[in-house]
């Protein structure tokens, strides 16, 4: 079955949010969402956000999962917001844990952290299956950027999140706590194992040099055949390539409040006994 598909581009921070729609019923889920985030002010928004509820309430949606396929180390998720304004349950992959132990030590985040994924209402593990109305959709565990991240197949489209980008872009780095080339190249070879026709949806795009137009969506047969870092490489070729050129990259602007507040499942840490919610910033630790 072949969902409809609507995209939501944040150009601040490269990221491509979906609805996900039953084509037979009201039925929908919202795919990597973003909380508005202006680190110099240290203040949120919620204009990316607004614009999928609006979606969803012009349409007269129903919301049935707020999905996420990883912990963003570029965007804030708006998931529990859009969850207040029109409902859904957050699912994320089960090895959320081990990215929850990770950064739980880095930001020193103490007992009140729970650390088991109790923050989401879905742990899901690879081959599971979940509906969106009618859609049935199953969970591919493609870990590799991070220990926790999760393909979603829906229908005849996938959500790869951060494993492949766009054909004239390549994939993914794999240089975070809990990151592997050499992993994220045995994910990346699940994912094409799909049928060539399925759609794939990126998480993100940042135009590939002469390219002008931002683009998301591709296919499993597109990717295997041109992927400037797939197609007609050996893994050992993969792994070297990725290595390198992670060892090159700046730390992602969002990077250190992103990580704190996903890590809750997009709730903001505890206020402090004057009420105000503070971010940390951990130093020399990243
Ligand atoms: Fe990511």
């Amino acid at each position: 079955m072949t969902p409809d598909i609507t995209a939501f581009f944040d150009e601040a921070t490269n990221t491509v949010s979906y609805v996900v729609k039953d084509p037979d019923s009201p039925a929908c889920a919202v795919v990597d969402s973003v909380l508005d985030f202006d680190n110099a002010a240290g203040r949120t928004r919620t204009k990316s956000a607004d614009a999928i509820i609006a979606h969803v309430l012009d349409k007269g949606l129903t919301v049935e999962w707020l999905l996420e396929t990883h912990v963003h180390a570029d965007h804030l998720s708006a998931a529990p917001y859009i969850q207040r304004e029109v409902g859904g349950k957050i699912g994320i992959g089960e090895n959320i844990t081990v990215v929850q132990n990770t950064f739980g030590k880095v930001f020193n985040a103490g007992t009140e952290f729970q650390r088991d994924g109790s923050q989401f209402d879905q742990l899901f593990r690879e081959q599971d299956r979940f509906g969106i109305g009618g859609l049935s959709g199953f969970v591919l565990h493609t870990p590799g950027h991070t220990p926790a991240c999760l393909t979603y197949v829906i229908g005849d489209a996938a959500f790869v999140g951060d494993t492949l980008f766009m054909p004239d872009f390549g994939t993914a780095r794999c240089d975070f706590p809990g990151g592997s080339a050499a992993t994220l190249w045995d994910s990346i070879q699940k994912v094409l194992s799909l049928p060539d026709e399925t759609k794939l949806y990126m998480c993100h795009d940042y135009k590939a040099p002469g390219r002008d137009a931002y683009a998301w969506e591709t296919t499993v047969g597109e990717e295997r055949i041109r992927n400037i870092h797939i197609a007609g490489k050996t893994r050992e070729e993969f792994i070297a390539m990725r290595e390198e050129r992670d060892a090159t990259l700046g730390m992602p602007k969002l990077i250190i409040p992103s990580i704190q507040v996903n890590m809750r499942a997009g709730q903001m840490p505890p206020a402090e006994d004057n009420g105000t919610v503070y971010l940390k910033v951990p130093l020399n630790k990243l």
